[in-house]
């Protein structure tokens, strides 16, 4: 019985759906107290990963707050990094903050400034 009930919290607490955070959300976050990263989508809070990293703490201070995953890729990171990037995963962008799927699929695009003039700089090629 006591199985029953651990085996369908620990089902739930994997189908939980992922937090979802707006980029203005994460832009609050550019700090060494508070930093996040936005990589393929996902945000990463690495506050406490900052003094592990072996890449170094400037280069994730860098990109605090922002969109970090052309320079994540850039690196070319082992696969041990990319298993050890989901102890900092703490959701994901929300569906209209989501860059990867952007057609211009630039890293640090700026929505804010598509917005304001309705995206008319937007060329598609
Ligand atoms: C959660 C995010 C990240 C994790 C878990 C992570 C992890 C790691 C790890 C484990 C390494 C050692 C080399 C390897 O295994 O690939 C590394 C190296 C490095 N990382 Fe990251 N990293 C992250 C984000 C970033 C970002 C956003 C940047 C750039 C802005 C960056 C830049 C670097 C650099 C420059 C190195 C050194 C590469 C070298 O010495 O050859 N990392 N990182």
């Amino acid at each position: 019985m006591l199985t029953n009930i651990l085996f369908s919290m620990h089902k739930m607490a994997e189908e939980a759906p992922m937090k979802t955070f707006s980029f203005e959300e994460v832009k609050e976050h550019n700090k060494a107290g508070g930093c996040w990263l936005v990589i393929h989508d996902n945000v990463y809070d690495v506050t406490k990963f900052l003094d592990e990293h072996p890449g170094g703490e400037e280069v994730l201070l860098e990109q605090a707050g922002g969109d970090a995953t052309e320079n994540f890729e850039d690196v070319g990171h082992s696969s041990d990094a990319r298993t050890l990037m989901k102890d900092y995963l703490i959701g994901e962008l929300k569906e209209e903050d989501k860059r990867d799927n952007l057609p211009t699929k630039l890293p640090n695009y700026d929505k804010d400034a598509k917005d304001k003039d309705n995206g008319s700089s937007c060329v598609l090629q």
